[in-house]
């Protein structure tokens, strides 16, 4: 799916003057200006009032710009081993997770068998990535057609650790998202800056560009779930404040209603990665724009996911 360049990003000076650019997707307020009759006062609040009770009634959330299902997938990484994560999974098993959520888990390629017949089918399976094209002679490659077979929903792309430490580029990476969803995959399309890259004023532009590069090749954005994960965020400790992540996740979701579609914007999910735990997690799902998270360290203890998992309580209108 093609998409028109984008000429925002290079009007960005730097992420932190940005939110204010970005309000095109906010639930506005009424604003009580004399220039409103009383009448067109009430039906102005009417309108705003209904949108809010049915956005609640159907989905019995707030705080949630986007209408797709909260999402949190555990990213194992080159962690674990067969009994570590036995352990991890019975811990899984007997966890207590919120029923509106989905839940993903992404254990290491060899494991995935492991895993897929002893976990709870309330949790998917996720690749870590996956081969550009059919499987055949690339030794040490994993191919769609293999996760599907063992069982996979998911595939994790443009991970961080794959563009930064593995050195795939942006079209190498859109080709496997292409390939992933015409096969029936769902793909994780991971994008985020680097630390000289954010202190250069220039979050947004990589941002844009790593997401251009999925728009480009994709044939549709149905099956398709953001991670926005800052490099500089992950593994580090140094979690992105929850404004520093919602700023991003309405530029995204922007992004994708001014470059791709209105109803792609809303129905796409934008998960937070970096440094999310069991302490920060219900802070962050507060924003509005954040539908979830991609977990690295804190997935692999069983209970501090499932805390993470029904951070979505946070979302939810105290009764
Ligand atoms: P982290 O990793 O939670 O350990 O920072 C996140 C990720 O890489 O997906």
């Amino acid at each position: 799916m093609a998409v028109a360049s984008t000429s925002l990003a290079s009007q960005l000076s730097g992420p932190k003057s940005l939110s204010q650019s970005y309000s095109g997707l906010r639930r506005s307020c009424p604003k009580l200006d004399h220039s409103h009759s009383p009448r067109s006062l009430f039906q102005h609040l009417h309108s705003h009032l209904s949108l809010s009770s049915s956005r609640k009634a159907s989905r019995a959330v707030v705080a949630m710009a986007g209408t797709g299902k909260f999402f949190v997938g555990g990213n194992w990484k080159c962690n674990g081993t067969k009994d570590s994560i036995s352990k991890l999974v019975s811990d899984l098993n007997s966890a207590k997770l919120e029923p509106d959520v989905d839940v993903v888990v992404a254990p290491p390629f060899l494991y995935l068998d492991q895993v897929k017949s002893s976990l709870t089918d309330r949790i998917e399976i996720s690749g870590q990535n996956s081969w550009v094209g059919k499987g055949g002679a690339f030794t040490g490659e994993i191919s769609v057609e293999q996760l599907k077979d063992i069982g996979c929903k998911w595939v994790i792309l443009g991970h961080s650790e794959r563009r930064h430490v593995i050195g795939e580029d942006d079209q190498f990476i859109g080709k496997k998202a292409a390939y992933a969803l015409n096969e029936g995959l769902g793909v994780i399309a991971c994008i985020g800056e680097k630390l000289e890259e954010r202190e250069a004023g220039k979050t947004f532009d990589i941002c844009f560009q790593q997401l251009k590069a999925f728009a480009d090749a994709v044939p549709s954005w149905e099956n398709i779930v953001v991670a926005y994960e800052p490099v500089w965020a992950i593994g580090t400790g140094k979690v992105a404040s929850p404004q520093q992540a919602q700023e991003v996740h309405v530029a995204v979701r922007d992004w994708l209603k001014k470059n791709v579609s209105a109803e792609v914007a809303s129905k796409t999910r934008i998960i937070y990665g970096g440094s999310v735990n069991g302490g920060n997690s219900a802070e962050l799902a507060k924003e509005e724009d954040i539908d979830g998270f991609l977990v690295g360290g804190a997935s692999l203890k069983g209970p501090e996911f499932a805390t993470i998992v029904n951070a979505v309580t946070s979302k939810k209108v105290a009764a």
